[in-house]
């Protein structure tokens, strides 16, 4: 299959809506990741994401709506949170685990009762959403297990020759995916964390939000997995990477004591004029924002430079940084040294 990649525009639009409605799959732009779009109704369509990405069967996707009518029609309720929830961050990077409605296909959510819901706020796939009249199911569009694309030349890195379009949107705003947020039960439960934070929708909702423990902690065996997604190597490139987790001197020491062939740093803006192998870095110390909007792509290019081995600074796990240290510590298969 030959893969072509299109700049937004009125006729790619188009040509994404006729994919879609056609049973077909196209990779499109979002606010958090590039994602793999295709009708959440049909099931065969579907089968033909996971297919691309080489995804775990078990792994449910996220379905993407345009406006609040088409809530009603993927699932079967709506949690009082949710409401609350949509007014302060819809359209936007959040989505919310409703009980799915019978609409939706079996494959779009693993076989799951649930569904996970969100509203992109990127025009585009806002417009292919609202012109094609159809929810898409869409996971992040990269290989199973591969960092997250945040611009399309990565997507066609990833998927060419696995889909026939990728409309190109430019960089993605947020380069985490969107927090996941379950409303089963009492009170609401993080399942993924990103750029809307705990603490912003404990703001709103006036009650307390908890954090899934696998967000920091791999996931063992027998243990209860309230998100599949969770429990698979993720976001890895090809270098085994590890978190050095202290202050600048004892990393820099560190990482002094490894340097060889193969060996980068990656870490924040400004170190790495003082650190004796290269180096990618990912944003300021201080801005966890920058930290996930760079992540991403800073694991790509290490790839691209053939790192074997790379020793990654700690990000601050407070606010939108606890996204980034669930992606890195993953990217890491939850190596991490202490100083
Ligand atoms: O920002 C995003 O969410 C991107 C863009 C493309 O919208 N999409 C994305 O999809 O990150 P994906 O498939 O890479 O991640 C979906 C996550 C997985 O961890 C999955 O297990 C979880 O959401 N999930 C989806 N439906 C679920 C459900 N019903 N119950 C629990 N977890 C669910
Ligand atoms: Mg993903």
């Amino acid at each position: 299959m030959k893969t072509i990649i299109k700049k937004a525009s009125e006729e790619s639009v188009e040509e994404a809506c006729r994919l879609i409605k056609s049973g077909d799959v196209v990779a499109v732009p979002t606010e958090t990741v590039y994602g793999i779009a295709a009708n959440a109704f049909d099931g065969e369509a579907i089968k033909k994401i996971f297919k691309a990405k080489g995804r775990p069967q078990d792994n449910p996707l996220i379905v993407h709506i345009s406006d609040m009518d088409m809530l009603n029609d993927v699932v079967k309720s709506v949690p009082k949170d949710a409401y609350a929830l949509a007014d302060a961050f819809w359209p936007g990077p959040l989505t919310m685990i409703m009980p799915k409605g019978d609409k939706v296909a079996e494959e779009t959510c693993a076989g799951l009762d649930s569904v996970g819901v969100r509203m992109p706020s990127n025009p585009i796939a806002h417009e292919i959403i609202l012109r094609s009249g159809l929810p898409f199911a869409a996971p992040s569009a990269n290989i199973s297990g591969r960092p997250s694309p945040t611009n399309a030349a990565d997507v066609f890195f990833d998927m060419d020759g696995r889909l026939p379009l990728i409309i190109d949107g430019g960089e993605c705003f947020a380069g985490v995916e969107s927090t996941v947020v379950s409303l089963l039960g009492e009170n609401p439960i993080v399942l993924r964390p990103g750029y809307i934070t705990k603490e912003d929708m404990q703001a709103v909702l006036g009650k307390e939000v908890l954090l899934s423990a696998a967000i920091t902690q791999g996931v063992k065996d027998g243990d209860e997995v309230l998100s599949p997604g969770m429990k698979y190597k993720h976001y890895a490139p090809n270098a085994q990477v590890y978190i050095v987790d202290g202050d600048f001197d004892a990393f820099k020491a560190y990482v002094c004591a490894k340097k060889g062939d193969g060996v980068f740093c990656l870490c924040f803006d400004g170190e790495e004029k003082e650190l004796p192998v290269e180096c990618v870095t990912y944003g300021k110390k201080e801005r966890a924002d920058e930290q996930a909007h760079n992540l991403f792509n800073a694991l790509r290019r290490l790839d691209d430079k053939k790192a074997s081995i790379v020793y990654a600074r700690r990000p601050d796990k407070s606010g939108v940084g606890l996204a980034v240290y669930n992606r890195l510590i993953r990217a890491a298969a939850f190596r991490v040294i202490k100083l």
